[in-house]
């Protein structure tokens, strides 16, 4: 049933504290809870439980036996008016466990995820994040080491006690338990607190990928303490990294536990794009534990609470790590492609939803990354200093709570004196605001016009004018800048907004920074952006002038068969010799955008995409591009060596990243040669994975593909690469095939969502060879994630979301993908998570 945020109502009593006993035991685990309750006057309720798949073997109230009554999500019981201790003992089996939520088993290890509503699994307790409380935790086991939240207060032989002393809902609690090594070290807090820093991994290779994740939390730390003031609370950070997990990583207090995949590295066997995806998650989930844990969220409803806030934090972390335009860009593209995607599709829904069926399909890129634009817009829109100071009051006045949005926007009203009432409309409206461009210039005064029009979302028919900050600068004819950057705040539908005293029409540059999530439509000749990626003195509208250049010459080559516009190989031609540009820059601008994203460009212009032509206009233009530029590519790969031992820095990643870019367009004209000399030679992943990526796209590199898989069999994380590569690289008509070929290898483990994901979300990834016309890859996905639905609903409700642009092709495609979503409807016993999914994609609700 759908769960509503305006039917919000506090738990009708408080739990003061909380003891739980774990006796481990495979298929057998026995959980002893004891708690102190109290009624909540203001609001008395009934004394409800949420538990599911927990067997209750007694229950108590004040130490007398009591018979719950108890149902498929939980239990009810008649309780005292005064204060009372609950007592239960139930029995749950993590070895049976493959949904991966609540207590289960990866590798022989226990480990938990309870977020958001995994701890009903473990036992009976108000699930709920507006319930907090003091857990103290006795873990039972012959196991070497037994983790759980807060500091650890006494252990002996097989068992261990540990005590958090910060109040917290049960989506926080952690346990761990398994033969475990730790990867030591220590920080010492702002104010002189030592905390004991521990990796935790399994014994065996892994130990030796524990450095780099190591640092990262160390420089976390000490970015938190000097950028938002935040110090840590505890005598000891974990982190545990197991192999079979849902997400990428959980913020559990004191006691992380991450994907493998995102947080073990070393140089061999990570590529610099994994070490830059590590050390933002283990930012991310170091900075929830103040915007997370000790500022917790009052209801699902309120997720990008700290969600947003969390990635906008992360996010000026790996900018202040190596570059913020680099980053920006690198955001922007992931907002546009996949948010965009979503907001346009019959998955939209606002950043915070005011509905939901199942929460974990709102752990969505709306909530996350469009949730993180919202505070950069509020961050601009307000100005640095006040933003620092409204965040200080956040964190003093909520410090303990389980908060809302309305909580987060007073804090700055408070500080600024703003109203934020329009603003607030961001949290509530689905859906990209498109805002149209036209500009006139008369007697030295040059005005923009702008006018603002979100396109309905399910369940919005219509939209509301949105406070849209516009960063503008202008530009003379000659380059030079005669206005810079300077933020418009449009409020209404339609806008003007006027610069006085010009000699000439400016040439604008709008949006600079991505100032805000919206799409910019504005007529442009190729020429105004091809001056504009040599002009504009602002990284992003410099590197969005080429993107959209290249845009258009994709749109006439597949729509009029045109051959590229000179005004674009120029231009890439200036960027790629300009050496003042840092490499990772130009590496950008020489990416085209994806299959997927020119799929969108063309049906938003009224054009139904047919992805095989998309594929084959973005290889022919590489090809064009490498021929254009073939002269000055051999000095910029010798330019781009990097000597020394391997370091993932941002330098040194950027280099390396513009090698590999002119080694994708190099491969095109040398048959490979290159190429094949890269990956021969190389000495790391970054570079043997290029190597062997730029021989696959052109057909090539079968013996290296298959040394590849003997030389990494063993290690489980760069096989996943093995397995990806395979799928997103293979021909559009064999990308059904090979995917399919790969789930009959012995090491494809449909159990580990990495390996799952590897094949399945490659051939989603893979636009043309997804779209094949005969529906093969359809069917197989579709297959598939009936036979996942039954094991692990999670991964399956996510991953169906590559259907979610099937109203976007010709008639046969429709056709098809309904049919298949129409068959996942119909599969008995389909999960809630995967039925809401579907069904919101059929527009059922
Ligand atoms: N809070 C975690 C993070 O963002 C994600 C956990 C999501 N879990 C889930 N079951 N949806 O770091
Ligand atoms: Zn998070």
């Amino acid at each position: 049933q759908t769960i509503y945020l305006k039917d919000y109502r506090p738990f009708g009593y408080y739990l003061d504290d909380v003891h739980l006993t774990f006796r481990l035991a495979a298929s057998a685990t026995r959980v002893v809870s004891r708690i102190s309750v109290r009624p909540n006057v203001d609001f008395p309720g009934e004394f409800f439980l949420h538990g599911q798949d927990v067997k209750l073997i007694w229950a108590k109230i004040d130490g007398a036996d009591v018979t719950p009554v108890v149902s498929a999500d939980g239990l009810t019981c008649d309780a005292p008016d005064g204060p009372f201790v609950w007592e239960a003992e139930v029995e749950i089996s993590p070895a049976t466990n493959t949904a991966l939520e609540g207590l289960y088993m990866s590798n022989g290890v226990y480990c938990t995820q309870c977020e958001a509503e995994g701890f009903r699994k473990i036992t009976f307790y108000p699930d709920r994040p507006d319930v907090m409380s003091v857990f103290c935790v006795r873990i039972e086991g012959e196991l070497p080491v037994l983790l759980s939240n807060g500091n650890p207060t006494s252990h002996g032989d097989g068992w261990a006690e540990w005590l958090d002393p910060w109040p917290k809902p049960a989506y926080l609690f952690a346990l761990v338990a398994g033969d475990l090594v730790a990867h030591s070290d220590g920080f010492t807090t702002m104010s002189g607190k030592d905390v004991a820093l521990n990796i935790y991994v399994r014994p065996g290779p892994d130990e030796a990928k524990c450095a780099f994740g190591m640092g990262a939390l160390k420089r976390s730390m000490k970015w938190d303490e000097d950028v938002y003031g935040r110090e840590y609370d505890l005598d000891i950070f974990n982190i545990v990294a197991v192999d079979d997990f849902n997400m990428g990583a959980m913020e559990n207090k004191g006691l992380n536990i991450f994907n493998s995949s995102c947080v073990l590295a070393s140089p061999e066997t990570s590529t610099d794009s994994n070490f830059e995806r590590i050390e933002a998650i283990i930012a991310h989930e170091y900075f929830h534990n103040w915007t997370g844990n000790r500022i917790t969220c009052r209801d699902w409803f309120q997720l990008c609470l700290k969600e947003g806030l969390t990635v906008f934090r992360d996010q000026q972390y790996t900018g202040d790590q190596g570059s913020h335009a680099v980053k920006r860009i690198e955001d922007a593209i992931t907002l546009r492609s996949r948010q965009f995607r979503e907001d346009n599709g019959p998955l939209a829904h606002p950043v915070r939803p005011e509905s939901f069926i199942e929460i974990n399909n709102f752990y969505t890129i709306t909530v996350y990354e469009k949730g993180a634009e919202l505070i950069g817009m509020l961050k601009r829109l307000v100005g640095d200093d006040a933003y620092r100071k409204a965040l200080d009051l956040y964190f003093t006045r909520h410090d303990g709570d389980a908060a809302t949005i309305e909580d987060w926007l007073q804090v700055f009203e408070d500080t600024t004196g703003r109203d934020l009432t329009q603003f607030k409309r961001w949290y509530s409206q689905a859906g990209t605001p498109r805002v149209t461009v036209t500009d006139d210039f008369k007697d030295g005064v040059y005005a923009l016009h702008f006018e603002q029009q979100t396109p309905p979302t399910p369940g919005q028919d219509s939209k509301s004018a949105q406070v849209i900050p516009i960063a503008v600068g202008l530009l003379s004819q000659d380059g030079t800048e005669v206005q810079p950057t300077t933020v418009l705040e449009m409020t209404a539908t339609t806008q003007s907004f006027a610069f006085n005293g010009l000699a000439e029409k400016p040439v604008p540059s709008l949006l600079r920074d991505f100032s805000a999530p919206v799409i910019l439509q504005r007529d442009q000749t190729n020429v105004e952006r091809a001056f504009l990626m040599t002009h504009d003195t602002d990284p992003f509208n410099k590197w969005d002038a080429g993107d959209a250049l290249a845009k258009d010459v994709l749109t006439k080559s597949i729509t009029e068969n045109t051959a590229p516009d000179a005004a674009y190989l120029d231009g890439i031609t200036a960027i790629l010799r300009n050496d003042a540009l840092d490499p990772a820059f130009r590496a950008l601008c020489l990416s085209l955008p994806s299959e997927d994203d020119m799929a969108k460009a063309l049906h938003d212009a009224g054009t139904v995409p047919d992805p095989l032509a998309i594929h084959h206009a973005i290889e022919a233009l590489k090809l064009t591009t490498a021929q254009h530029v073939q002269d000055i590519l051999p000095r910029i790969q010798a330019d781009m060596i990097v000597d020394g031992p391997y370091s993932p820095d941002a330098k040194n990643a950027g280099k390396r990243s513009l090698a590999n870019s002119v080694l994708g367009l190099l491969s095109r004209l040398d048959d490979g040669a290159a190429a094949a000399k890269q990956y021969a030679d190389a000495d790391n992943m970054t570079m043997q994975l290029a190597g062997l990526a730029a021989l696959l796209r052109i057909s090539k590199g079968e013996d290296q593909s298959a040394a590849f898989r003997d030389q990494w069999r063993a290690d489980r994380l760069v096989m996943d690469k093995w397995f990806g590569l395979t799928v997103s690289l293979a021909a559009p008509d064999l990308a059904a095939d090979t995917a399919l070929r790969l789930t009959q290898e012995p090491d494809f483990d449909m159990k580990n969502p990495n390996r799952f994901r590897a094949v399945f979300g490659a051939l989603a990834g893979h636009s043309a060879g997804f779209h094949a016309p005969s529906g093969v890859s359809y069917r197989l996905l579709g297959d598939w994630l009936a036979k996942l639905d039954a094991i692990n609903p999670q991964t399956t409700a996510r991953m169906t979301t590559a259907f979610e642009t099937w109203r976007r092709y010709d008639v046969g495609r429709q056709d098809q993908m309904r049919d298949v979503l129409e068959t996942l409807a119909k599969t008995a016993g389909l999960s809630r998570d995967t039925g809401e999914m579907v069904g919101r994609m059929l527009g059922n609700h």
